[in-house]
């Protein structure tokens, strides 16, 4: 199966795109948290970017999100960022992968190519596109405005999830020009529920 199609889809959702009736309920009002097995010499969310100036708040429609993030991650200014991201499944008592896992070997190139169907979902809300497309995770300290919305996922029909409890874990790695990794990886995880 070409993978292409569940790239958009992820990404979409993860953002969320409105196409359908089923959803997926985020246990955690902090969106992300720390990976229940995150690979060795890996970092938690906060070290890719700072949240003390930015909140997230759950009630009925979703989780309301406001406020700024300043990149956290210390890499070289021309590393490639690559992105895994993959949907684990409760199944009696175990954590087991699903169909849904994709890689993204050049994250920055590929979130802000404005020929890719998910580039207008991915930086939708943030409202200082410009300098965070030039700068993505690359240079610590840059500031990421994002406008207040209301995040609420909804999976789109062709998105084979049952219901239950997921987790989303994504994993990125910055590698140098030289394809050495970064000593310091982030892993966090969006946990869930398809209701
Ligand atoms: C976010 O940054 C903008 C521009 O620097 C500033 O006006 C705003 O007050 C900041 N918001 C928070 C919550 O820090």
């Amino acid at each position: 199966m070409d993978r292409a199609p569940w790239k958009i889809l992820i990404l979409l959702q993860i953002i969320g795109l409105t196409l359908s009736s089923r959803e997926y309920v985020l246990d955690s009002e902090n969106i992300f948290t720390e990976c229940l097995n995150p690979p060795p010499g890996s970092k938690p969310f906060n070290h890719l970017v700072d949240i003390s100036r930015f909140t997230t708040k759950k009630d009925k429609d979703g989780i309301h999100i406001s406020g700024n993030l300043t990149t956290t991650w210390d890499i070289g200014p021309t590393d490639r960022i690559e992105i895994n991201v993959a949907i684990l499944k409760l199944d009696r008592g175990n954590w087991k992968p699903t169909a849904l896992a994709v890689n993204v070997k050049d994250f920055c190139k590929e979130m802000y190519d404005t020929n890719t169907l998910y580039y207008p979902y991915s930086i939708k809300y943030i409202s200082n596109k410009q300098d965070v497309k030039d700068k993505c995770f690359n240079h610590k300290g840059t500031l990421i405005l994002v406008d207040p919305f209301v995040l609420k996922v909804v999976l789109s029909v062709a998105v084979p999830l049952g219901p239950g409890p997921h987790r989303v874990v994504v994993k990125l790695v910055a590698y140098n020009t030289d394809g050495v990794p970064n000593p310091t990886s982030i892993c966090m995880e969006v946990p869930g529920k398809v209701v």
